[in-house]
């Protein structure tokens, strides 16, 4: 089983789609640390709830990113983790951080990459006047929320749709493919190739799998 350690900084319900489908034996890997940058995040009341160890690591508590992404490396890397899992980790990453974990960190983000990079993901498709949202899992690479992307899930715009309403649905849809993406990387079904990303052997589309 793979060596897993997940990265969150709130609610944490990514994290637990993953405890859920690790513990059932979907996912062969087990999450052997969850690490949040803010100690009071609930995703670390569901680690504890699980049996995992749960260590908070607050960045207010370093002087720089730098420090920070230092002392979050040597903490990650004590696990000797196969796959690192960004769910919900809300902090920019520096470049040095992100080479160290290329080809086994992933990431989640609340759109249909390459739209909507950064924050504020819901409000943006909705004042667009998109008729399709969603989700995507991406590797992660130095340049943000722009690595190769995995897989995407779409949910349609629909009338009277809020940045709330649009948002949970968005989020079913995380909790169905962010397991599933970490099910085939750690079946060793997908590699980062420096082409692109490789599924059974197969290179993938730009757009990932849909
Ligand atoms: C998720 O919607 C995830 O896509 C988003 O944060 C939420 C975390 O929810 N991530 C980003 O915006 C990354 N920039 P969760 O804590 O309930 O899993």
């Amino acid at each position: 089983a793979k060596r897993i350690v997940v990265l969150i900084s709130g609610s944490g319900s990514n994290l637990q789609a993953l405890i859920d489908s690790t513990l059932s034996g979907r996912i062969d890997g087990r999450i052997v640390s969850v690490i949040s940058n803010r100690p009071d995040a609930f995703g670390l009341e569901r680690a504890r709830r699980a049996g995992i160890r749960a260590e908070p690591l607050d960045h207010k508590a370093f002087d720089s990113r730098e420090t920070f992404d230092a002392a979050l490396q040597e903490l990650i890397d004590s696990h000797e983790p196969d796959l690192v899992v960004l769910a919900g980790f809300m902090r920019i990453l520096t470049p040095e951080f992100v080479s160290h974990y290329l080809g086994r960190m992933f990431n989640i983000h609340p759109s249909l990459l390459p739209k909507y990079k950064g924050l504020n993901t819901h409000q943006r498709a909705l004042d667009a006047g998109d008729t399709e949202h969603g989700c995507t899992v991406h590797f992660v690479t130095p340049e943000l929320d722009g690595g190769p992307l995995v897989v995407q899930a779409a949910v349609p715009v629909e009338a009277g749709d809020d940045a709330d309403s649009l948002q949970q649905r968005v989020h079913r849809r995380e909790h169905e493919i962010y397991p599933l993406a970490v099910e085939w990387f750690c079946a060793d079904r997908l590699r980062l190739l420096p082409e692109g990303v490789e599924f059974d052997g197969q290179h993938l589309p730009q757009t990932g799998l849909r």
